[in-house]
């Protein structure tokens, strides 16, 4: 009798378990992508990377019912990525607009006449209690005029770094552009099949000195990032140091080597002060308000200034590759194996970000380039 009980307990227990099971794996796939997500929890983030992959994919097409609508017009993207057209007149709305909020070639940098030594700088993400004195030696590394003054180009490619960008091939279509955009020091030398060699701007968080060159603390180190940047030549380091107080100690170290090395590099150097509110301002008119913007999105908004067509390369913010199902590494240099991550839903909400992005695909502003190229 008594293990009657037990078995029955045991069989009743799986079945609850399943159950729950079955009933959060609903819920986060819902929340997944057509909703802001909202991983207060700790537990959420980590939970759907179990899920990543076809079974994701899957499991969106039937559960939730505003899935179906993106991905038809995905598939149809997918497969007639030729039948996209320019709207001319929708993205010079958009530039306007975008003027309207935002003075790009201005925000674009602080300069030498911008501020003075001693001034005392904010962070756009931390506590308002948090400053930065701006010393002589910052002050002597910031250009005279904004590089991008009265500057026009034609065509731009913003390119984010997504693991889609992985087997695309799309390198010699990205080094056609006029202008190359790229996020966070991403590399190219390895990927260049698939990224393209070119770099006209590249956004470099000081925390980079942190993650990928120990800080500068050997000369090897040193010699690596020297060499890194030597590749750059004339392209613009565009250096946010001012949007978190986190990087304060490295964007002094990042300030000693600049002037250590001041003449022996041709990369022009660009240190936006604090701009986030007012590139918040617009995108809110967007119904896009995240915590943080994603250095994509931001670069998109630079390019939309600046450049007669802008097209994207490599956002696509999902675990999983549109094209064949297969699972997708969160960046395309992360090494093989690495799980999709997930870390940044919290605070950036890609997915919304992604929506309307592609939308503004859909409508001829922008392209959203997610296939493979020829
Ligand atoms: C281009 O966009 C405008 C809205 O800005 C719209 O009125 C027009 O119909 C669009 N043209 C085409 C060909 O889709
Ligand atoms: C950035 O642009 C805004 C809006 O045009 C302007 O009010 C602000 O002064 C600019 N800031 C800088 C540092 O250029
Ligand atoms: C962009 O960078 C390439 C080299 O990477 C360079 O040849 C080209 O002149 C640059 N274009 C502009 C507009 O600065």
């Amino acid at each position: 009798m008594v293990r009657v009980v037990s078995v029955l307990g045991l069989v009743m227990f799986s079945v609850a378990l399943l159950i729950l099971s079955l009933i959060s794996y609903v819920s986060i796939k819902k929340d997944f992508i057509f909703t802001a997500p909202k991983y207060a929890n700790a537990g959420g983030p980590r939970m759907y990377m179990f899920h990543a992959g076809f079974r994701s994919q899957l499991a969106m097409k039937f559960l939730d019912p505003a899935f179906t609508s993106l991905n038809t017009a995905l598939n149809e993207n997918l497969q007639e990525s030729s039948n996209w057209r320019f709207n001319r007149s929708a993205y010079a709305e958009l530039s306007k607009e975008i003027a309207q909020h935002i003075d790009v070639p201005h925000n674009f940098t602080l300069t030498k006449n911008s501020v003075r030594v001693g001034q005392l700088m904010h962070y756009d993400y931390s506590s308002h209690k948090y400053v930065f004195s701006i010393g002589e030696n910052l002050r002597s590394l910031l250009p005279d005029a904004s590089p991008v003054l009265n500057k026009r180009y034609n065509t731009c490619a913003v390119v984010g770094n997504s693991g889609i960008l992985t087997g695309s091939r799309c390198g010699p279509e990205i080094d056609k552009y006029d202008f190359v955009f790229r996020c966070n020091f991403a590399p190219t030398e390895v990927f260049r099949r698939d990224v393209g060699r070119r770099t006209n701007l590249t956004t470099f968080n000081p925390s980079i000195l942190e993650k990928y060159y120990n800080n500068l603390l050997t000369i090897q180190d040193r010699n690596n990032f020297f060499l890194s940047l030597k590749k750059l030549d004339g392209a613009i380091l565009w250096i946010p140091a001012f949007f978190f107080h986190t990087s304060a100690t490295v964007t002094r170290t990042l300030v000693d080597f600049f002037v250590e090395h001041k003449g022996q590099l041709k990369v022009q150097l660009a240190w936006p002060g604090n701009i986030m509110q007012y590139v918040n301002r617009y995108w809110k008119t967007k119904q896009l308000s995240p915590k943080r913007l994603s250095t994509g999105i931001l670069m998109f908004t630079l390019a939309s200034s600046l450049c007669e067509q802008v097209h994207l390369y490599g956002f696509w913010p999902f675990g999983w590759d549109p094209n064949t199902g297969k699972e997708l590494p969160y960046h395309y240099y992360d090494k093989k194996g690495t799980k999709f991550t997930t870390k940044w839903q919290e605070s950036h909400q890609l997915p919304t970000e992604f929506k309307l992005l592609f939308k503004m695909h859909a409508d001829g502003v922008l392209k959203l380039s997610l296939s493979h190229c020829a």
